[in-house]
């Protein structure tokens, strides 16, 4: 890409961004340069007020035939600068923004000349909107290309005229499509929408802007009948709006407002001769100063670190190359079948041979699910499953560098098994465990060098859940923990270190939440007023849902240990034990609160017949509001979340909040738990969970773990007060990732290694292994986007930008 510019002459460099070149037959070409060596061009104030001067400078200049807009070999453009977003705190400032940027674009759209936007890698957000001003876009084949227009994810819109192109150039049913999920197209996608003229190998992709620049021809675009009724027609935009307009007032999505301000901005616009960029720039004005888009984008900035976790930790961390994983069942197939579509080299081992042939099973029908959804092309899918080998031996393993075991959740089963794999192993090889339980100390205790042990906590199911708890025991090593959180990375997931502690972070935040929904059902409350209760507060299912995804048996065992390990809290009901002693495991059995029957749950008189047949009702408690239930799920989940903090189970309240998203999609909207109750007020939540206390029996355990929190906030505002206005409390700060991390409790360096001691041989393990646990959102992809316009996308690669670069 680069050859052909060296021979154009340089006319201008405006601040060192947007390089200006010139060639002798009338072609020109601005090269827009990002300010970090590696990174991608991103709008902020210094690189738009460059694009500003060259295009003044095109304007002034005579005999330009054609201009091309190219970026580096990295990528287009990656969007605004995200850091910009949150800065904004005034509706004026956003739409004197937003304004710019359209005035901007409108300069580029009017040019004399034939302008390409040329196009390699991310060309997102403001990209992809400075692309459309253009005559004619060329894409390149690439994997790094992605086309698209995420702003919805955080919780604004497209202001620099996105809503008001797209719609004219590729018809308002698709654009909508696009702007709401806020997907990602690579070049040919995005030119079978319609939204780049040409896709090209990355190598021609000068030479083909360059000369589609100078021949001045533009493409003829028409739209299909379809699309041109829906777009053109007042009673097509009235079907289109309707139809929009009802699902955006389902699910997650009613309580974001950036979708509805995307129908209406790309409607008002159609409805005028020409567009009304006004509208757009107001709405952007609205939707930048809100909570919702401070929390998504303080989301987006934990993302960003999560990703980094590694480096943080050590800054070597070499990537896993080739791994074990021990157990096929649930958890241990999904993460093996990941690792081998992550390009890990990856070997299967359990003791049944039944569980390999259901894990290739699963395997190979994932992989033809990704080729018929052009995830994956036919090379690709053939490596992924070449790299995937069962065993029921561990022998052979030398050579790996890490060991996953995901087997039946049993202390000394696993102890033997870590026991008997590093006797096949390298000394430096990371020893891993998916234990959801079992304290790493103890598991541990006999291995020749503990401090290779961590925790990699997936959750079910493993390849869609996006977090994973990385566990560090007090021994772990920092390149342990670091190799394992770069695996997490690799494979598309957003890792969290926690501190080992019975139930880690999530799963002992989420249990007396889920007790709180069983307490009141035996208290005399619907199913169906505690789950709506809990989907109108926006959380994915209510927590008797969540109960039958977990499944009974999983839970009550969850539910036990949490109670050994925080008896002042945490109460296990013997409803748990009760409906799993009836068989009603709850999804896996078909029946548990819900009858599952395909998609649908209704639900089933069966715990009904339980509780009477047990004698486990409730009686005399008052009858609960729908605002009782929230307060009642989330009293005990917030205490205990503010008590992670204290006890640094996990660094900074922004992973924190991440963790919940992610762990069991905590309303992104909110910001996470510990956003929430910031929100609130610490003191009014305090005085309400006395209320339920005394109201409803809610474990006065949680208000006295939660109130030492309070007390400290108070004094640190009081100690603040005299010198400078107080924060409120009420708003996280807009660009504050809530990092705060603690002191004193960091992992301990690798140890000295010992001699390798005596292994026993692996023993045969028994019993039926847990089921599924926490889990939230599920559906594939395009299912997730749908439920959660707003939420930031899983698995793609940000930056600091309103796209995603690198990687
Ligand atoms: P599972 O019962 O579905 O699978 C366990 C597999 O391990 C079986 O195929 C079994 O044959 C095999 N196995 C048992 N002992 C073995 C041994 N000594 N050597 C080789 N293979 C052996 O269990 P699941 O649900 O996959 O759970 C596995 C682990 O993951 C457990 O520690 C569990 O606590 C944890 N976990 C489970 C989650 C869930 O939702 N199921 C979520 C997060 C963690």
């Amino acid at each position: 890409m680069s050859d052909p510019l060296k021979s154009m002459k340089t006319v201008s460099f405006h601040g060192d961004l947007v390089k200006h070149l010139a060639g002798d037959d009338g072609l020109h070409v601005l090269q827009l340069m990002p300010k970090k060596d590696g990174g991608i061009f991103i709008f902020d104030e210094d690189s738009i007020a460059a694009l500003e001067a060259a295009v003044s400078e095109v304007e002034n200049t005579t005999g330009i035939k054609g201009l091309v807009v190219i970026g580096t070999e990295k990528g287009f453009i990656a969007g605004a600068d995200v850091q910009l977003i949150a800065a904004i705190d005034s509706r004026d400032d956003a739409v004197r923004m937003a304004k710019r940027g359209q005035s901007l674009f409108t300069r580029i759209e009017k040019l004399e000349c034939t302008t390409v936007a040329a196009i390699h890698g991310p060309c997102l957000g403001g990209g992809l909107e400075c692309a459309l001003a253009m005559d004619i876009r060329i894409a390149t084949r690439d994997k790094s290309t992605k086309i698209g227009l995420p702003e919805v994810q955080l919780g604004i819109l497209p202001g620099f005229g996105g809503t008001q192109r797209l719609p004219r150039l590729i018809g308002l049913p698709k654009a909508l499509d696009l702007m709401l999920r806020g997907s990602r197209l690579d070049g040919k996608r995005a030119w079978k929408r319609g939204v780049v003229d040409r896709v090209v190998p990355v190598a021609y992709l000068l030479e083909r802007a360059a000369e589609t620049a100078l021949s001045g021809k533009r493409p003829s675009r028409k739209l299909g009948f379809a699309d041109r009724v829906l777009t053109r027609t007042r009673i097509g935009r009235g079907f289109v709006a309707h139809k929009v307009g009802k699902t955006l007032n389902q699910g997650p999505a009613r309580f974001m407002r950036a979708p509805a301000k995307i129908l209406e901005a790309s409607l008002r616009g159609l409805n005028k001769r020409d567009r009304d960029f006004d509208t757009e720039a107001q709405l952007l004005g609205e939707l930048a100063v809100t909570d919702t888009c401070k929390n998504l984008i303080r989301l987006f900035f934990a993302t960003e670190e999560a990703r980094k976790l590694h480096k943080t930790l050590d800054p070597n961390a070499a990537p896993v190359e080739s791994a074990i994983v021990v157990g096929g069942g649930t958890m241990g197939g999904g993460i093996a079948s990941l690792m081998a579509q992550k390009g890990i080299d990856t070997r299967l081992v359990d003791l049944s041979p039944e569980s390999l042939t259901d894990a290739l099973k699963r395997h190979a029908k994932t992989l033809s699910k990704a080729l018929s959804r052009r995830r994956l092309q036919k090379h690709e899918a053939q490596a992924a499953s070449d790299r995937l080998s069962v065993s029921t031996e561990l022998s052979g393993c030398r050579g790996r560098d890490l060991v996953l075991e995901a087997i039946v959740e049993d202390l000394e089963i696993k102890k033997k098994l870590f026991a008997s794999a590093v006797e096949h192993l390298a000394d430096d090889a990371v020893l891993a465990t998916n234990t959801s339980s079992l304290p790493l100390a103890k598991l541990g205790a006999d291995l020749p060098h503990p401090e290779q042990l961590v925790g990699l906590h997936f959750f079910n199911p493993p390849e869609r859940m996006p977090l994973v708890e990385v566990i560090r025991a007090e021994v772990s090593s920092h390149e342990a923990l670091a190799r394992a959180a770069r695996l997490a990375s690799d494979l598309g997931k957003f890792p969290v270190l926690v501190k080992d502690c019975p139930g880690f972070l999530v799963n002992r935040c989420l249990a007396p939440y889920l007790a709180q929904g069983v307490e009141m059902l035996l208290e005399g409350a619907s199913v169906e007023r505690i789950d709506q209760a809990a989907e109108d507060f926006g959380m994915p299912m209510g927590p008797l849902r969540l109960l039958d995804e977990i499944g009974w048996d999983v839970a009550a065992k969850v539910c036990d240990v949490l109670q050994a390990g925080y008896p002042e809290r945490m109460k296990s009901s013997p409803l748990f034990d009760a409906m799993a002693e009836s068989g009603a495991l709850g999804k896996k059995t078909g029946e548990g609160i819900y009858r599952h029957k395909g998609k649908d749950a209704k639900v089933s008189a069966h715990v009904a017949s339980v509780v009477r047949e047990k004698g486990l009702a409730i009686r005399g408690r008052p009858k609960v509001t729908p605002a009782d239930i929230v307060d009642r799920l989330l009293s005990p989940l917030i205490a205990e979340a503010f008590l992670c903090l204290r006890e640094n189970v996990v660094a900074s309240e922004s992973e924190l909040d991440l963790a919940m998203i992610m762990g069991i999609g905590f309303p992104p909207h909110l910001g996470g738990p510990i956003a929430y109750a910031k929100a609130r007020g610490l003191e009014p939540l305090l005085a309400r969970m006395q209320e339920l206390v005394e109201r409803f029996g809610l474990p006065a355990g949680v208000v006295d773990a939660f109130r030492p929190t309070v007390t400290e906030a108070k004094q640190t505002k009081t100690a603040a007060e005299p010198e400078a206005p107080s924060e409120p409390v009420s708003e996280p700060g807009p660009a504050d990732s809530g990092k705060t991390k603690t002191a004193g409790d960091e992992p301990k360096p690798k140890k000295a290694k010992q001699g390798k001691g005596n292994a026993s041989d692996q023993s045969k393990g028994s019993g039926s292994g847990p089921q599924p646990e926490a889990q939230a959102a599920h559906g594939d992809d395009a299912a997730r986007d749908e439920q959660r316009p707003e939420g930031p996308e899983r698995g793609g690669d940000t930056s600091g930008a309103v796209g995603e670069p690198k990687r």
